[in-house]
């Protein structure tokens, strides 16, 4: 009698997977079944170059995506230079102060138009482009073209500079290509398709979970950048488990105790879970140390927030500061992640601002550097072929099921923004 008949990693697909099936809803047919039953995704969704290419199209250049925070764009003029889905994207606000994107390409030949660490697009508030200086307004209006239309040429020079070949051009057809952006909290978002569905539809009801923290007033204190070997899918399902709390984080388990763990989830594009109590730093530090945002009502008073927002952005919210980090992917097994920590003004104003600060980013380089360790060894396992796939755990890996059926939705062409739990925090250990 052979075992194979009845083992489910036999019936999972062999590897690899033929890329053409990749947007093969049937592929996925262990990863839609009910998270009691369901295998996780397919593992060469995390190694496969094709997987990767259509990963990019299917998610990162047709939704939105979480690329800044909105105080790097405070005011007319200022922008961010982004990547988004392989493309460079600009960042900015009009002079009215509406915020506004483009893709930094030039309308002429295509040139990058801004460095990627530009903070402000440029004198006059003009975008230059830096090869034959065809300039544009914060509205992305081509403002000139010099020496094309006739418009800037030398006295004297006419003959040289004739451009009556070039007709038919008009300036107002030759503006930057926009990219649609919107804001939340203190969070600015792109979405590179041509007619985006509104930011609120992918929030869902993470507005109204977090009105009474006032995020948009808060403000980036510390950043510092990882350079992870691993997909960004993995960085996302380790931060939405807390299953790996008392084996990875010792030190987090002491603050963010396991048996106060809830899931936190409504509908949205997003999964979420939060601790509540949070509890005072043990030896090795902890969430303490900045004061807490006035207002906070309920268990926001207490709470530990912790949000990953499709497709690639975790967001930790403590009363008294936040924690942000941007993944952007790079490669089927690399990802370049930003991590910002984030304090409302009020926070950071006492005489120990700057050492609560230091403190918090002390305690979460540690714990993400123990998040990055594990995720890394994942990518190790997973490009092992003879893995085709793993049970999740019922109890706390529903928000990887929901997160990974959102991926697979995607790719099939579908769009549903998932629903939530009834309850607001929803208990997954059975009370004791
Ligand atoms: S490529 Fe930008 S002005 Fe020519
Ligand atoms: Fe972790």
């Amino acid at each position: 009698m052979t075992t194979e008949a009845t083992d489910p990693h036999a019936a999972l697909p062999a590897r690899p997977v033929d890329p053409a099936r990749f947007t093969d809803e049937r592929l996925y047919a262990h990863t839609r079944l009910p998270v009691e039953l369901a295998s996780t995704l397919l593992p060469d969704a995390y190694t496969s170059p094709e997987f990767f290419a259509l990963e990019r199209e299917k998610v990162f250049a047709d939704g939105w995506v979480a690329v800044a925070c909105t105080a790097e764009v405070d005011r007319p003029g200022a922008c961010t230079v982004v990547q988004v889905a392989g493309r460079s994207v600009i960042v900015t606000r009009n002079r009215d102060g509406e915020l506004r994107a483009f893709h930094n390409v030039c309308r002429h030949r295509a040139t990058a138009l801004l460095a990627p660490d530009a903070a402000h697009v440029g004198r006059g508030e003009r975008i230059r482009c830096p090869y034959h200086a065809w300039a544009y307004d914060l509205d992305g209006a081509c403002l000139g073209t010099p020496l094309f239309e006739g418009s800037d040429i030398p006295a004297g020079q006419e003959a040289i500079f004739d451009t009556s070949p070039a007709r038919a051009f008009d300036r107002a057809d030759h503006g930057l290509l926009p990219v649609a952006v919107d804001s939340w909290g203190f969070l600015v978002f792109v979405n590179l398709a041509a007619d985006p569905a509104p930011l609120v539809e992918h929030l869902g009801d993470l507005p109204e979970r977090f009105a009474g923290y006032r995020l948009e007033q808060w403000l980036p204190r510390r950043r510092r950048s990882y350079d992870v070997a691993a997909n960004y899918k993995l960085v996302g399902e380790n931060f939405m488990e807390y299953y790996h709390l008392p084996w990875v984080h010792p030190e987090l388990s002491r603050v963010s105790k396991f048996s106060d763990h809830y899931r936190w989830q409504g509908p949205g594009m997003y999964t979420g879970m939060c601790t509540t109590p949070v509890s005072g730093n043990g030896d090795a530090g902890g969430w303490d140390g900045l004061a807490p945002v006035e207002g906070l009502t309920g268990s926001d008073a207490d709470s530990g927030r912790f949000v990953w927002l499709f497709p690639s952005t975790a967001i930790s919210v403590l009363p008294n500061h936040a924690f942000v980090l941007f993944n952007r992917p790079v490669g089927p097994a690399r990802t370049v992640e930003t991590a910002v920590i984030l304090a409302h003004p009020d926070s950071v104003a006492g005489p120990d601002g700057e050492d609560g600060l230091d403190q918090l980013e002390k305690f979460w380089d540690l714990v993400n550097r123990q998040d990055l360790e594990i995720v890394q060894r994942v990518q190790e396992g997973i490009a092992n072929p003879a893995y085709r796939g793993g049970r999740m755990c019922f109890r706390f890996e529903e928000p990887l099921h929901r997160f990974q059926n959102m991926v697979v939705d995607r790719m099939v062409g579908a769009r549903r923004v998932p629903g939530g739990d009834a309850e607001t925090a929803t208990r997954m250990l059975p009370e004791v």
